[in-house]
Parts: structure tokens; sequence; C-alpha cells
């Protein structure tokens, strides 16, 4: 239950939360999505949003990674463009905005200090604003005009994880509901009770497969200070992710990269046995990310292929479920999670409380 905050029988409230995953998949279509399928968004939030001529999403940490990958999901589901920026930069150099923004901040805590700056500074100009947060009566849930809650249930782990997939989940949610106030078909035939199901569903498979994954840690990880996540389109954002979740508890150093972008300078730091981590859930992508995957095995990188089933090939270690393509971050972030899991347990860190990281900061 995703709503309890004993450790239960888990040694670590991190592998407790990943565990609670499919749970919260479920918790969000049953809050959000009616038998019929029509969904269940404030309406006046949905006039506000359709006279948008461009979303702005500010977050910081991993609620700025889902921010990137919601970004794809607004602009396919609710053909709208979308800026996914840093509150700490946002706040200080803010862009030239649109003619009619609105702001989306994406926080687990509803505290981030970097985040509310900047929402105070939109309050200030009078643009209008919702707040995504598994906190109903945070701080910048009662700031900003509009608040839709990730239903995640308590976060205590440091390093999030069910609130990242709660993210994406409920921004899903927010561009078919925009699509679908627009009129829009790509809206109406993205099946999301469908898609949310196999994502609960794909999510167990993995968790199911924890003791495959505690040896590809070992195998990948063990005696290594660098590692490296690649990927293209959605996947690339997801490595970003994948990447911080080795950093914050592990203490590897890691590097999300955009499998293309790799050539033009950090191929340099590929040496023998240098573990990299190539995802492949993206359809235009997945053939270039299988020549960058060549790439970087010429120069002797020791390669991990998490892969969706649809682009497997021989030899891929970890096989993601069926999922669509937008939404794919939530079922293939949790082998990364369990890998940077896995690898923080065998250093003998304290998985839950990583050195010089606060679960909710709350200074500037
Ligand atoms: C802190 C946490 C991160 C988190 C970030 C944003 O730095 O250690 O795990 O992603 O804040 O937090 P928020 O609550 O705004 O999502």
């Amino acid at each position: 239950d995703a709503s309890d905050i004993s450790k239960g029988t888990y040694d670590h409230y991190m592998l407790k939360e990943i565990d609670e995953q499919p749970n919260v998949m479920r918790k969000i279509s049953q809050n959000y999505i009616n038998d019929d399928g029509t969904l269940k968004v404030d309406k006046d939030l949905l006039t506000e949003l359709k006279k948008a001529d461009r979303l702005y999403i500010v977050a910081a940490g991993t609620s700025y990674h889902a921010g990137l990958v919601g970004r794809n999901i607004f602009e396919q589901l609710a053909d709208i463009p979308v800026d996914v920026e840093l509150g700490s930069e946002f706040g200080y150099h803010m862009p030239k905005l649109s003619k009619h923004p609105f702001f989306i901040f994406l926080s687990q805590s509803g505290e981030t200090a970097d985040s509310r700056q900047v929402l105070v500074k939109v309050n200030e100009m009078k643009l209008p604003s919702l707040t995504m947060t598994n906190v109903a009566k945070s701080t910048l849930s009662r700031e900003s005009d509009f608040t839709m809650e990730l239903l995640a249930g308590p976060e205590i782990a440091v390093a999030s994880t069910k609130a990242y997939t709660a993210q994406i989940a409920v921004e899903a949610v927010l561009a078919k509901a925009l699509g679908e106030a627009k009129g829009l078909e790509s809206a109406k035939n993205f099946n999301l009770k469908k898609q949310l199901a196999l994502a609960a569903n794909g999510i167990q498979t993995i968790v199911d497969e924890k003791e495959k994954i505690k040896e590809l840690a070992a195998d990948y990880l063990t005696d290594q200070s660098d590692a490296f996540y690649i990927g293209r389109g959605i996947d690339y954002a997801l490595s970003l992710e994948a990447a911080l979740k080795l950093k914050e508890i592990s203490y590897i150093h890691a590097e999300g990269f955009a499998a293309g972008e790799l050539k033009h300078g950090t191929i340099a730091l590929i040496e023998k046995g240098t573990p990299v981590f190539a995802f492949v859930n993206d359809g235009i992508g997945a053939s270039h990310t299988r020549g960058n995957i060549q790439e970087v095995e010429a120069r002797g990188a020791h390669v991990l292929v998490i892969a969706n089933q649809k682009y497997a090939e021989a030899g891929d270690q970890i096989i993601i479920p069926e999922i669509d393509e937008l939404i794919s971050p939530i079922i293939s972030v949790v082998p990364a999670q369990l890998i940077a899991y896995y690898a923080s347990l065998a250093r003998g860190n304290d998985v839950d409380k990583p050195r010089n990281l606060a679960k909710s900061v709350t200074v500037e």
C-alpha cells in the first residue's frame, strides 16, 4: 500500500517505493479516468489551458527530468509547444515569454525553493499556473491557481522513484484532457486507461526480475568509477534520470547522453570495460542508437541494452514489455532505479539518505 509510511518488510524505503509503482499507476488511473475512459480533470483548468500558446514546465532534479518526458507527451497529444526549465535558472534568467504562457510546476514535495521563486514571479505577472505535486497542501500547491495530485503516497527515500513515474502518468492525463478539449484525434485515440494498465503490469515484470538486475549491477558496476546512459528522443530524457539515480546513491560518476552526440566529444572517455547502459524504446531513434552501441563497443565499452520488446535483438539484457512509446520511461526507468539501488547497496552506502542530499531543498 503506497500510503503506508512504515518500511514493512523492506530494508530500505527506496526498494519499497520502487515496488509500489504498479499500485501508483492503478491509483492514478482510478482517480483520473472514469470507467468509460473520460477524464476527471478540472474544467476551469482546461479552459485556462486552451488559451495558452506555450507551456512552461518548471522543476528541479528528478521532477525536471519528468518534465523533459512530459514535453513530448504534451506536444504529441495536445499539440502545444513546451519549454522545460530549471527553476534555479529560470528564476533569474527568465527568457522572453510567449504571448499566452501557462506555467506547470512539477514538484514531489511542493516545497522546492528554486521552483517557488519562479512561481512568485509568475504570480506577480498575473500569469496562470498549475502545480503537479505529491503533497496537496504544499506551498507550491497553495500559491498556484490549480493543483493536480500525483497520488504516489509519501515518498521517504531521498532518491525519487515513484514520484517520477507518477509525474509522467499525470502529465499524460492532462495532455490527453487538453488534446480532447481541443478536439484532437491524437488525444482521443490515445487509450490512457489501457496504457496505464500496461505500465502497471510492465513495471511488475521488471520488479519481478530484481535478482537478475542485482547481478547485472554487480557485473557492470563493481569497481567502476564512471558510467554512461545513452538514448535518443524519449530515451535521451530517460538517460538523464537514469544517470542521476546512479550518481545520487552510488556516488559513481554517471552521465546521461543523447546517443548521437556521444561521438562529438564524450566518446573520448570510453575505454575497455566502461559501462554503457543503452535505452532502445524510441522507434525513430532505435536503429541509430544501435549504431552508437556498435561505436562504443568497438572502443571496448561494456554495453547493457534495455530495449522495448518491439525493438529488441538477440543478446539484449533487459526487455521492456509492451507500452506506448510516449510514456515508455514509466517502465524503462525501473531497471535503472534498481541498478542504482543495488550498486549503492553493494558499496555499503546509506541508500535512503545519501550524503550531501536532502529530500526537499527549501533554500535557493
Ligand atoms: C531535491 C531532491 C531530489 C528532487 C529535487 C526536486 O534535490 O533530493 O530528489 O528531485 O529536490 O524536488 P521536488 O520535491 O521539487 O520534486
